[in-house]
């Protein structure tokens, strides 16, 4: 029979070392908030089912919740052993391993929780992961007997000289047999300096128990806890680290450490990125397709072939065709382009969808918004836009239909048909202002 596994999230501490108006866990690595992680790692891991415990003002977490997921709520934040229990209807009698983790700690693979669960439904009681730091502060630090068996995690601010001199170092993620080990959890007392419930007072317990208790290590980069706002650049730089190392794998990036991505970019094969390009949430560049320097994007899917700027913006759901070019200076707002369409400079393309081959010509801007609406702009196969058009949505222009270069177009253009909607030229013979006595050099 399969083995019955649950991960615990913990997501209901303050955090108040960020001082910020937002809850710590909301703060973001990759345009991802630490919670998202924290629970993408529960799910991708082998774990049956994911129990995430919040704090009772945490609104924002109903979305979360679902058949996989489910929400429980501590009333006080009493500490992490008091937040684990918070869950405990969720693992009450079944569970034949519990995996806490943390969601201030949100690089852990979800391979190294499959791990911790292995050593558990092997046969050990409890596996704490730990890792080796540099620099310790501000972590539990693992201390082991003289055999090497885990004898306790002590917090910082319990520890005595020798104990914070060890760098072994607690990374919060610990699997716990179901049965007698979890019921240990309810054994857990407040008796330490922060008089909270702590988690890691369950290996004193063990111990005590003669528990089987084994330690894994992981590198500090996968377990970084978060904390304050410079361990959060810490882990948003591991993050882009890990990113840009994936994407290096097969596609090519000129200046790999000036590119951005978030938990979601999708960079496919033979794509070449240019240096200082910013790609935010939801976007995916195709094989082959280009995006040349100083480019943002969000939320922008790059079809193979296409090249995008340098110095272009594309976001709210836009789409760029196989072959499309968009060049300097232009900006897509949940545009769709055709294939082989070109804006090559200097234009605002919004709320717009643009046929195949089609040319918009340096300054063209689709007018989407009229101070409280937003409309589409259409614009058909093979249509020539002439240099500084506005288009004033709603309007369509027809397939192959030519619009003369600084017009202002406010009703529909059919297919084929030429339209002019700007001043007409006057000449004025021997009326020129400039005198006849300037020199010309
Ligand atoms: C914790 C560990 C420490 C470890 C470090 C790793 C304990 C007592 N300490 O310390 O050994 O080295 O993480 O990063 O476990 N939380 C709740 N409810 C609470 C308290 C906390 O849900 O009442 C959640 C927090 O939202 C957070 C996690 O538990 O996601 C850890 O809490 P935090 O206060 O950050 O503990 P640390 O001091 O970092
Ligand atoms: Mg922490």
């Amino acid at each position: 029979m399969e083995a019955r596994t649950l991960a615990v999230v913990l997501a209901a501490g303050k955090g108040t070392r960020m001082r910020s108006a937002r809850p710590k866990v909301l703060h973001e690595v990759g345009g991802l908030s630490m919670i998202g992680h924290a629970l993408r790692t529960a799910v991708r891991s082998g774990v049956e089912r994911t129990a995430l415990v919040v704090a009772p003002d945490a609104t924002w977490a109903d979305r979360l919740g679902g058949d996989a997921v489910t929400l429980h709520v501590q009333a006080e934040q009493r500490g992490t052993a008091h937040a684990v229990l918070a869950a405990r209807e969720a693992f009450a009698d079944t569970m034949d391993a519990v995996v806490v983790l943390f969601a201030d700690t949100p690089l852990v693979r979800p391979a190294t929780v499959d791990l911790l669960l292995e050593r558990v439904l092997g046969g050990a009681d409890i596996a704490v992961l730990a890792f080796r730091a540099e620099d310790p502060t501000g972590y539990g630090r693992v201390l082991l007997d003289e055999d090497g068996h885990l004898a306790a995690i002590r917090e910082e601010r319990d520890a005595d000289t020798a104990e914070r001199a060890v760098t072994l170092c607690n990374s919060g993620v610990m699997a716990i047999r179901g049965g007698a080990p979890t019921e240990a959890l309810q054994a857990i007392g407040a008796d330490n300096a922060k008089g909270e419930f702590y988690l890691t007072e369950l290996v004193a317990i063990g111990a005590e128990r003669s528990f089987n208790m084994v330690v894994e290590e992981a590198p500090f980069a996968e377990v970084m806890g978060i904390n304050d706002r410079g361990q959060l650049a810490l882990a948003e730089a591991e993050f882009q680290r890990r990113a840009r190392a994936d994407a290096l794998a097969h596609a090519t990036l000129l200046a790999p450490d000036t590119v951005y991505f978030s938990h979601d970019t999708v960079i496919s094969e033979d794509a070449l990125i240019e240096p200082y390009v910013v790609l935010g949430p939801g976007v995916a560049v195709g094989e082959g397709a280009t995006v040349r320097a100083f480019s943002h994007l969000a939320d922008t899917v790059v079809s193979p072939g296409a090249v995008i700027g340098p110095f272009a913006r594309a976001r709210g759901g836009s789409s760029i065709g196989p072959d499309a070019k968009v060049g300097n200076f232009v900006e897509l707002k949940n545009a769709t382009l055709a294939s082989g369409v070109k804006v090559n400079h200097l234009s605002y393309v919004g709320d717009a969808g643009v046929g195949a081959g089609a040319n918009i010509g340096a300054g063209t801007i689709t007018c989407n918004y009229d101070g409280v609406d937003k409309h589409r702009t259409a614009i058909g196969e093979g249509a020539f836009i002439g240099s500084n058009s506005a288009l004033v949505a709603p309007v369509s222009i027809g397939s192959r239909a030519f619009v003369g270069s600084g017009s202002v177009i406010t009703e529909d253009v059919p297919d084929g048909a030429l339209a002019l909607g700007r001043g007409r030229q006057v000449v004025k013979d021997g009326r020129s202002p400039v005198k006849a006595k300037t020199t010309l050099s």
